[in-house]
């Protein structure tokens, strides 16, 4: 296979159990991944867990376990969740790996042998719930930007030159405008800069629960340069024998939410710049749910359980919902009444309805088998077909920019279209009058909808795998270059009675009796 996608979650701290804004990541890359997959390419799609550094050896203290039992425990929770949210990623990395730690200890030398790392002392402020460190003007009352409780640290430590790499990386970002996306983040990183670097500390002595720097053992790496080399380890770089770096690096998107864009589009190219390695195509950064209107936080006990939410609402609805929503890279809002909306509009009303109401019609009217392709269309149905077969253009265009919203959005409009056609053909009348007829306009829906739901997959797989089992479309014709006339439905006979695919969210019997 001659192309291929190499996309990356960010990988997640095991101080806790996973909630909505980790499977938000993750699930934007799956459904990313997926569509490229469909589309022809070689994907590889990395998620994982991020072991080290002063927040987990605390939370690992706070449980009463050693940080290495504490992390097989806690991680196993997010590899378990790729499963029951149906994510289809092709690796999972642990920091705490063998294969890693060698990757970091070769980063390392490398950044030393060239003399981008040197000794010195560390004097000021710490977040250790960012992992992030502070400049004193950042303070505000006594706490870092975010919120976060700083602490006053002192110690030996080495830096990295990142004071030198300012100008490389504004140039870079100026010949490179896709680099960093949405463009409003973009402006952000760019004025940070601009602003002046200062160089930053990469190792700590005060504790040990990291990666030991080589040759200085009272030191372990820095959290995030040792989390950041995550995507470097994963496809072997430094191992002659792995052949994925040559095929997979550089990395074509690092999918990342807001709060740690600065880490992806300042640090890491600046690392990768030291290294002479090819920087990533792109980092994206996407908003933050809040729920029902507030901050999700512990304290405030409103954290969103993605299970419990696919348990409740439904896994492929779920995770519609999430993409459909909200604009991909701004804030987003969860509600009952968001979600429960999308749910009975757009998939049961919509969709479903579409969907059920022309495979019950061509099951009762046409010997339970899709109807031949017609010798000849009228200008309704090659409108209807030119708009269907359009999508598949328009959808590359919003994956690539990571605008799943507005994907989803146009798929919707022949979704739209597809339901009026059904309303002025009146294939139910057209039973009696012209039989004929009537089975071209089913073959026509049929075939818009087969496209639809192909160009689906990637969102809900499961239902669209249903939906196209229903269609007799074989699983090897489900690619996206299936999406064109050449491969239009032929006659076959529908294996199963279709049976509607999208519910409609019940009401609990309290709340019906209200
Ligand atoms: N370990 C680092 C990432 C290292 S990547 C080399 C980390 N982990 S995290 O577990 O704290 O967060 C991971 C992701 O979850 C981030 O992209 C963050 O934006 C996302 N979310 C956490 N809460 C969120 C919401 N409420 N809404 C949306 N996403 C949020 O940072």
């Amino acid at each position: 296979m001659s192309k291929s996608y190499y996309l990356t979650s960010p990988i997640y701290y095991v101080n806790d159990k996973p909630h909505i804004g980790h499977a938000y990541t993750t699930l934007a890359c799956d459904v990313l991944a997926r569509f490229k997959r469909l589309d022809g390419y070689a994907v590889k799609f990395l998620t994982g867990t991020d072991e080290h550094g002063q927040k987990v050896e605390k939370s690992a203290a706070d449980n009463n376990m050693p940080p290495q039992k504490f992390t097989d425990e806690v991680s196993q929770n997010f590899r378990d969740l790729t499963a029951q949210l149906n994510f289809s990623n092709d690796d999972f990395i642990r920091t705490t790996e063998p294969r890693h730690k060698t990757t970091c200890q070769h980063i390392w030398q490398q950044l030393i042998d060239a003399g981008h790392i040197y000794l010195d002392s560390y004097k000021g402020w710490y977040a250790v719930r960012d992992e992030a460190y502070y400049a004193e003007s950042e303070i505000i009352d006594g706490k870092a930007p975010s919120g976060a409780s700083v602490e006053w640290v002192e110690e030996p430590s080495y830096f990295f030159r990142l004071s030198a790499f300012g100008d490389k990386l504004l140039a870079h970002y100026e010949q490179n405008p896709n680099f960093i996306g949405p463009t409003s983040r973009r402006n952000e990183v760019v004025s940070f800069v601009k602003s002046g670097l200062h160089d930053l500390s990469v190792s700590r002595t005060s504790f040990s629960w990291g990666v030991p720097v080589p040759n200085d053992e009272n030191h372990v790496m820095y959290v995030w340069l040792d989390a950041l080399t995550n995507y470097l380890t994963a496809v072997g770089y430094g191992d002659d024998k792995n052949a994925d770096y040559a095929q997979f690096w550089p990395a074509d998107l690092h999918m990342v939410g807001k709060d740690i864009l600065r880490f992806h589009a300042i640090y890491w190219p600046a690392f990768l710049m030291a290294l002479n390695v090819p920087l990533p195509k792109r980092v994206y950064a996407h908003g933050w749910w809040t729920n029902e209107g507030q901050k999700i936080s512990k304290s405030l006990g409103n954290v969103i359980d993605p299970v419990e939410l696919a348990k409740i609402y439904g896994l492929d609805q779920m995770r519609y919902f999430l993409l459909r929503e909200v604009p991909f890279g701004n804030d987003g809002d969860f509600s009952h009444s968001a979600m429960t909306q999308r749910m009975n509009g757009d998939l049961a009303n919509d969709l479903g309805n579409l969907c059920q109401r022309v495979l019950s019609m061509v099951w009762k009217n046409c010997t339970e088998t899709i109807p031949p392709k017609p010798d000849t269309f009228t200008k309704a149905d090659e409108a209807l077909l030119a708009r269907a077969y359009a999508l598949l253009d328009a959808c590359r265009k919003e994956y690539d920019a990571q605008q799943f919203h507005t994907a989803l959005k146009t798929i919707w409009e022949v979704i739209a279209d597809a339901n009026r056609y059904v309303d002025e053909m009146a294939p139910w009348a057209l039973r009696k009058t012209d039989a004929e007829r009537m089975a071209d306009v089913l073959w026509v829906l049929c075939e818009v909808i087969r496209v639809v739901v192909i160009l689906l997959q990637p969102v809900m797989p499961q239902s669209c795998a249903k939906l196209l089992e229903q269609l007799a479309v074989a699983e090897d014709a489900r690619g996206f270059d299936n999406l064109t006339p050449a491969h239009a439905l032929t006659a076959a006979k529908m294996p199963t009675k279709p049976e509607p695919i999208f519910p409609r969210y019940i009401q609990e019997e309290e709340e019906q009796n209200d």
